[in-house]
């Protein structure tokens, strides 16, 4: 089948990062399941998975949406970096500047911001969870959503229970910064073209997170347009995984690896359901252990480290002052 090519590289943002592709295919090839229960990223094409969303613009969903409030994002910039302040420390929380603003708003107002949105303006980057108020026309295509398929798929990947879906709507040009999220994602192109620029949970140390106790936790601290060479050296070692998708497209986002996301330059607004996954009980444990379950366990070292000490301040030394001389080489 001849290749969909409807955008070209000068639409892509450049960073000093090598990369490899993703592999791509078709939902019944015995290859998707084989990748995903190796935990690697795949894009899946012919699923149907949204099929009966695809016909999803601001104007459909505007008339469609019951009305119902959307969280819209505002940045100065085209970055969209993640943050979470509710379950912070109040003390770290008082020295933190949010990246962004988050106002709620009907699909009607979104919809007459883009089109009338100039340069020089914030950009807007709707995420909205597919909930029950949203009006029956969308309750409709959702239930026409390839259930089957991802039912089967769920169960044969162990995968726990479907958490929730995530209706995004970006401008053109819009980044999600690089951070890795707890949970399996099924994420589903419905207009536009989306690129991804992802890592394995290994390349950890290439990528910095935040401490857990951060309202940025779970992001990387590198900025990929202007790397911090001397502050993030190891930057220079991370390899990407780049996949690009366009409507109808399905990409595989392993639970913990990292993905920084993109909509094209010059592409117009682009439209994306995700489907989150909690991760599946934990069947025998094997060792040696895979990188994302050393991900976990760190995660809950700082955390309980954080517990016992109180004091954020407190973390660094002690953790050099076990490591350092004795678990160094
Ligand atoms: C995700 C995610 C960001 C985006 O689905 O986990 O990070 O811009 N999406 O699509
Ligand atoms: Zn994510």
């Amino acid at each position: 089948m001849e290749e969909r090519r409807v955008w070209d590289e000068t639409q892509l943002r450049k960073y000093d990062v090598p990369l490899v592709y993703v592999p791509k295919y078709r939902y019944d090839d015995p290859k998707v399941q084989e990748l995903i229960s190796a935990n690697k990223p795949v894009i899946i094409t012919g699923s149907e998975l949204v099929a009966s969303a695809l016909n999803w613009d601001v104007d459909y969903l505007k008339e469609h949406m019951n009305n119902s409030n959307c969280t819209v994002i505002f940045s100065k910039n085209h970055k969209f970096k993640y943050f979470d302040d509710k379950s912070v420390r109040p003390d770290v929380k008082a020295k933190f500047v949010p990246p962004t603003r988050k106002v709620g708003m009907k699909m009607a107002e979104f919809a007459k911001r883009l089109r009338e949105w100039k340069k020089g303006d914030e950009r807007l980057y709707l995420q909205q969870m597919l909930n029950n108020t949203v009006g029956p026309g969308i309750v409709h295509d959702f239930l026409r959503f390839h259930w089957d398929w991802i039912n089967s798929l769920q169960k044969n990947m162990s995968w726990g229970p479907l958490t929730s879906n995530l209706l995004l709507i970006a401008m053109e040009g819009n980044v999600t910064p690089c951070h890795y999220d707890e949970q399996q994602n099924l994420f589903a192109q419905i207009r536009g073209f989306k690129r991804f620029i992802m890592f394995p949970p290994e390349q950890f140390e290439c990528l910095y997170p935040y401490p857990v106790y951060h309202p940025h936790d779970r992001q990387s601290q590198v900025d990929f347009e202007r790397p911090d060479y001397m502050k993030f050296p190891k930057f220079k070692g991370a390899v990407g995984h780049e996949a690009v998708i366009g409507p109808g497209d399905v990409l595989y986002i392993p639970i913990y690896w990292w993905h920084h996301v993109e909509s094209l330059m010059r592409g117009g607004y682009t439209v994306s359901v995700n489907f989150w996954y909690k991760a599946g009980p934990t069947e025998k444990i094997e060792y040696p252990l895979k990188g994302y379950q050393k991900v976990a366990i760190m995660r809950n070292v700082e955390k309980m480290l954080l517990e016992a000490l109180h004091d954020p301040q407190e973390l660094g030394p002690l953790l050099r002052a076990l490591v350092l001389g004795r678990y160094t080489e």
